[in-house]
């Protein structure tokens, strides 16, 4: 029978989205600050990173019984990182998921102190969740250890960092441009990955494995939404634009839309090989790659 990614994703965000509603009760939004953070949390966007932390540990032991506490803090992370990202002084975006940015709401300084309880309550989360879930402590620091080299800055926020030098009248080579991708966008889908396999079980050959096959997918990703801001049916904002104002590159704007289409292709085909020793049919990492590379929003 065939693999219904459909179906699959759809029923990994159910749970999600249980789970985060949950941890972060939205009757229970009395203040400011917390009406914030229920609103950029929930509906929420595709949940993909919470999906392949599920995922993978669904193939290392058949089961993502233990791991939902860590899926929820990653998307807690990535929210933040988006309603960060939002802010003037950043991206200057007026929408996210399709209704008005966070700090379009609730203002900057609401919208940044949302974004910074998001992140460290993400960190208390996993500590009393995964404690009470029975997990060792030592598992516990590692996946922690790994979320939060992800997250900090040798991981996405130095992606940010690098983002901020890619104003289109800067030179810029098609590497500098993987690597800030790599760091952006892929080392907190390396983290979603790494963390769900972990919990599971995972040996060290088989996490370095993983981490490859995200890395890829990943960039990938990343390259895939350039794509579609060009040509697909993104959220109708403004470009978004570097400091000085001025409009950023993207791995599309420097290779053109053809190349960066083979690009996908060919990081989708190289993670999916990295899976080649996992004995799972159908492997779940694998079809979310495909689905990653042709989605079409
Ligand atoms: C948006 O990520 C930011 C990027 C890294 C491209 P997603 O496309 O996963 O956003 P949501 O969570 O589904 O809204
Ligand atoms: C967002 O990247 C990456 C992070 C928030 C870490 P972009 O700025 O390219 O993504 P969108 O287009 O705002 O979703
Ligand atoms: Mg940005
Ligand atoms: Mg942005």
């Amino acid at each position: 029978m065939s693999f219904d990614t459909k179906d699959y994703l759809d029923r990994r965000k159910e749970i999600v989205d249980r789970s985060l509603r949950e941890y972060l009760p939205p009757h229970k939004a009395e203040t400011k600050l917390h009406q914030s953070i229920v609103y950029s949390i929930h509906p929420g966007g595709k949940r993909l990173r919470p999906i392949l932390c599920l995922a993978a540990a669904e193939l290392i032991c058949g089961s993502h019984k233990n791991v939902l506490p860590a899926a929820c803090a990653i998307e807690m992370i990535h929210t933040y990182s988006i309603i960060h990202d939002d802010l003037p002084s950043m991206d200057d975006d007026d929408i996210r998921r399709g209704k008005s940015s966070n700090h379009r709401v609730f203002g900057e300084a609401v919208a940044t102190l949302a974004g910074d309880a998001l992140l460290t309550d993400a960190f208390s989360l996993i500590t009393e969740k995964l404690l009470e879930e029975g997990m060792s402590s030592e598992l516990i620091l590692r996946v922690i250890s790994i979320i939060s080299e992800a997250a900090g800055s040798r991981g996405m926020v130095l992606g940010q960092a690098f983002d901020l030098e890619m104003d289109e009248g800067e030179h810029l080579l098609v590497n500098e441009i993987s690597n800030t991708y790599l760091m952006k966008t892929a080392k907190m889908i390396e983290a979603s990955v790494l963390s769900g396999a972990m919990l599971a079980g995972a040996g060290e050959g088989e996490l370095s494995r993983l981490k490859s096959y995200s890395e890829k997918i990943g960039v990938a990703f990343q390259i895939k939404d350039d794509i579609l801001d060009v040509t697909g049916n993104h959220d109708a904002t403004q470009e978004s634009k570097g400091k000085n104002g001025e409009k950023k590159h993207t791995y599309v704007s420097i290779m053109g839309v053809q190349a960066s289409k083979a690009k996908v292709s060919e990081l989708t085909n190289q993670a999916i090989g990295e899976l080649e020793g996992f004995h799972k049919t159908p492997n779940p990492l694998r079809e979310i790659a495909i689905w990653l590379s042709e989605r079409e929003e």
